[in-house]
């Protein structure tokens, strides 16, 4: 007999396996445990609870509670009890039970499909032979609304790629599309190629990242949510009413929290869906008068924009909108013009490159960027100091000294000309087991420009 001093045993609440993928359908996931119950009337529920004698044959398990309603008596409830078996319990338990005049009865719990997460509902379909644990870590794009889920699955689960999107898919209300993403990326937009699992094939997405909200469509466009804080990162380094030029921009995740800090901002990408997307989110952050949209090679994009901004500056360069400022825009009342419009900054400060693979290659084309304006009797004032450029990219040097040689070297190789001393190197992230992001911030050199 049961002393009452060990746990009872412990009911297997695993889901049933399933001995084939075929099998698979939500309603073979049933599962009925018999278990006994005390009827007790309703108000005595909560003092039979917490009764020491029986404290050890409750029923506990995750999410199933251990007094439920009596169906047949809307006046009783039920207590349910670790066991279907009476003589496992104790006889100071039976005697209480017997002593308050209750009755045990057989009570019948069903678990179904709701009830198991989905690693569990995975484990149950996939077979054992499968790498220890479940394929199911996934990340999502979108946070407002309803969100893309995306899964990077080993070769092993692909024949069961269908059923683990539909178990994600039905095991979280906010996810309406399941994708896979495909190890190619496209080479030149940086997107992932995907395949939906599950869902509907609606890749559109909505995400805030530093104060603003972006748009996008996730098949299409590149957007990386580990990036976020670099993002804000190299925005902190920018000052109000800086000219920053963004030459990979994107939808626009420099460009915006840039152009929200006072900046003006003019943000390229060569891949068309990007800049629709990116034309939209200044449009619903209210920030269609300190960014403009390009859609260039960004090495076409370099070497004409720092005559595109000298002769067309943005009028209103270096005005901080106060939050004030931005509600009413928001309620979309006219704005009282306090200051007359400033003159507008010829400068650029900042270029900002993004495009790790590749970024350096396109350091060439500022060569002789200023060829065209260094005669202009305003341009010695101008450009007092010379733009600071920041560039992203990859190296396989793993030790940051390394990395520091490395990522100069090809920099200086690229410019034609030493950038061994100035600058900063900026560790991003590890990108693969060999494989680092680095940004290199550095004034260009004048002797490159001119
Ligand atoms: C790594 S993503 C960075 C996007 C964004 N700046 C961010 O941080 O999320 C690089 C971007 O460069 C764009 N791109 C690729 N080649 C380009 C080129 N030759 N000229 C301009 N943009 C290019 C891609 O379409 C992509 O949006």
């Amino acid at each position: 007999m049961y002393s009452g001093k060990q746990p009872l045993s412990i009911i297997n609440t695993r889901p049933p396996k399933l001995s084939s993928v075929n099998q698979f359908n939500r309603n073979f996931f049933r599962k009925d445990i018999p278990l006994l119950a005390v009827r007790v009337s309703a108000p005595k529920a909560g003092i039979f609870l917490k009764t020491p004698v029986l404290k050890g044959f409750l029923l506990h398990i995750p999410k199933v509670k251990t007094v439920v309603h009596n169906e047949s008596n809307p006046q009783e409830r039920l207590v349910l009890l670790g066991t279907a078996d009476q003589e496992k319990l104790s006889p100071d338990a039976r005697t209480f039970i017997v002593q308050e005049g209750l009755e045990i009865v057989q009570y019948l719990l069903t678990l179904d499909y709701d009830y198991w997460t989905t690693d569990e509902i995975l484990e149950a379909v996939l077979p054992e032979n499968t790498s220890e644990g479940t394929p199911t870590s996934f990340a999502t794009a979108g946070h407002l609304g309803l969100c893309v889920a995306h899964v990077n699955l080993k070769d092993e689960y692909l024949s069961f790629k269908n059923i683990i999107g539909q178990v994600i898919l039905d095991k979280n209300p906010n996810i309406k599309t399941v994708v896979n993403k495909l190890n190619n990326i496209h080479t030149q937009f940086r997107f992932f190629e995907m395949e939906l699992l599950a869902g509907v094939p609606e890749y559109i997405v909505t995400v805030n990242e530093s104060g603003c909200k972006f748009t996008f469509d996730f098949s299409k466009v590149y957007w990386n949510s580990r990036l976020h804080h670099e993002h804000e990162r190299l925005v902190s380094l920018f000052n109000p009413g800086d000219v920053v030029v963004d030459v990979f921009a994107g939808v626009g995740p420099f460009a915006l929290p840039a152009a929200k800090r006072g900046c003006v901002v003019l943000a390229n990408d060569l891949n068309p869906e990007s800049t629709k997307w990116a034309q939209i989110n200044v449009i619903n952050n209210h920030l269609t008068d300190r960014i403009r949209i390009f859609c260039e090679d960004g090495a076409t994009f370099i070497r004409r924009i720092t005559k595109e901004v000298w002769e067309n500056p943005f009028p209103e360069s270096g005005e901080v909108r106060s939050a004030t400022q931005q509600r009413r825009e928001l309620r979309k009342q006219p704005v009282k013009q306090q200051t007359p419009p400033r003159q507008g900054s010829k400068r650029i400060s900042h270029f900002v490159m993004n495009l790790p693979d590749s970024a350096i290659s396109f350091l060439p084309s500022f060569k002789n960027m200023f060829s065209e304006l260094k005669n202009h009797p305003e341009f010695p004032e101008v450009y007092q100091n010379m733009p600071v450029v920041h560039c992203y990219c990859f190296t396989r040097e793993l030790e940051f000294e390394a990395a520091n040689i490395d990522i100069r070297n090809r920099v200086s190789t690229a410019l034609n000309c030493s950038i061994e001393d100035s600058g900063v190197l900026h560790f991003v992230r590890r990108v693969a087991p060999n494989k680092d992001m680095y940004c290199i911030s550095f004034a260009l050199p004048q002797e490159v420009l001119l």
